[in-house]
């Protein structure tokens, strides 16, 4: 909602890289089904643009549901590619910082003569200039069909807080590292501050000045982590319930943030092992590992299918999710929220969590995990893993639904007897 806007004229030459990236990502986002994160990290061409694609994607499926809204009331019909380019163009003169609304347009509309036709380009500069004064489209509104399935999974009270969340940033947080006090001269030179979080082993802090914090030299060395609160949570219960432990597997380890939070609570005394099927992400891995100077055996593989000899006390199963419960930093995620989505998840995760149970040493421990808040990926999945391995059962659970400080996540700890 406070969407800022920086007046500048910029030849509309300039903005076509901009416009091709916009389509095209837009294009892959929605045809091959992959997160924006996934655009940004690997399938974005000119990484000059990064920040700019970035900044005008999350405020486009912000306000996407508006921006439909306004295409159905004013156009009577539209195949799904004008759909799209009207959408992005709608986002881009709208909600982008930089540029201003009139240049926007122009470049869109140039484009659009030159890509496509002059009766094409009439259309879009029709829909543009109304678009600019129409005051609907500042609204941020969840998605239709994500309202409904809310409002019946937790209630209506809950969709009102949770549209408001939608239009909001999440403070960018951060946690320090078990053995270092983080010193003040350091939170007042970031503007940060502590939070405090209840039966948390780890210190929490979030920052303004985020400019200073990610070239600060202790983000370089691994003294402080950027991650969420909520991801706190999980590894929590590693440190109540595992004392004992002496090795661990997490099975969709990258980038590693959960496994280093398991390293510092057993003061690196347990040997690691991070498994993860992206190998682009284990790089990132590698990397998170050797800044902190700590061992653990990075593989690549399918953790449905992975087999080892070896059995482990503690399985850290961080499963790949819908992520509806990180919306606020990934509001795409949302868009690909469906009843076929959350079947297709839950399948993967069930199928993890069998291999789980097998890799599981006698009184060992599994450690489940989503950023989801869909009780499918959560609560039940956990059930239906109960009912299928009767020699597990369950210590602890906790959903935590998302809010203005903390995303949305659920944990549980399973026990093998
Ligand atoms: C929620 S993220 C893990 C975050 C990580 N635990 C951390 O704390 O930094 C889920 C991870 O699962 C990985 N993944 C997805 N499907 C997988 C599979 N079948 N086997 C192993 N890893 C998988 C993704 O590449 C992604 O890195």
């Amino acid at each position: 909602m406070q969407f800022m806007k920086k007046v500048a004229t910029k030849s509309t030459e300039t903005v076509f890289p901009i416009i091709r990236e916009a389509l095209k990502g837009l294009n892959e986002i929605n045809r091959q089904n992959i997160s924006l994160d996934d655009f940004l990290d690997f399938k974005l061409e000119n990484k000059n643009l990064r920040k700019t694609l970035s900044h005008l994607f999350l405020a486009y499926f912000r306000h996407r549901q508006a921006i439909e809204n306004f295409l159905a009331e004013n156009l009577s019909k539209i195949n799904k590619s004008t759909s799209e380019f009207l959408s992005i163009a709608i986002a881009h003169i709208k909600y982008q910082n930089g540029i201003a609304p009139e240049s926007a347009i122009n470049a869109w509309v140039e484009f659009s003569k030159k890509k496509y036709s002059i009766g094409f380009s009439k259309l879009v500069n029709a829909v543009l200039r109304k678009a600019l004064n129409a005051n609907e489209l500042e609204k941020v509104l969840l998605p239709d069909n994500v309202k409904s399935h809310w409002e019946k999974s937790f209630g209506s009270e809950f969709v009102e807080k949770m549209t408001q969340l939608y239009g909001e940033y999440a403070p960018f947080c951060f946690r320090s590292a078990l053995n270092f006090a983080l010193p003040e001269e350091f939170l007042t030179a970031i503007r940060g501050e502590a939070i405090e979080v209840k039966n948390s082993i780890f210190k929490w802090y979030k920052a303004e000045n985020i400019k200073e914090l990610l070239q600060s030299y202790y983000l370089k060395d691994g003294r402080i982590y950027i991650q969420d609160i909520a991801t706190g949570f999980a590894t929590t219960l590693l440190a109540e319930y595992c004392k004992k432990a002496t090795n661990l597997i997490d099975l969709c380890g990258a980038p590693g943030g959960k496994a280093i939070m398991a390293s510092e609570i057993f003061d690196n005394q347990i040997a690691m092992t991070i498994l993860d099927k992206s190998a682009k992400r284990q790089k990132l891995t590698e990397e998170n590992l050797k800044i902190r100077n700590l061992q653990a055996k990075v593989l690549t593989a399918d953790a449905a299918k992975f087999e080892s000899a070896e059995k482990y006390d503690i399985i850290i199963a961080d499963v790949p999710c819908s992520n509806s419960g990180v919306f606020r930093k990934r509001p795409d995620a949302l868009w690909r929220l469906n009843d076929r989505t959350i079947a297709e998840m839950a399948k993967i995760q069930s199928e993890i969590l069998d291999n789980a149970a097998w890799l599981c040493a006698d009184n060992g421990f599994i450690l489940y995990s989503t950023c989801s808040i869909e009780s499918c990926e959560d609560g039940e999945q956990v059930q239906n893993f109960l009912k299928r391995h009767p020699q597990f059962s369950l210590l602890r659970e906790n959903l935590n639904l998302p809010n203005s400080i903390t995303d949305g996540a659920y944990a549980a700890i399973l026990q093998k007897k």
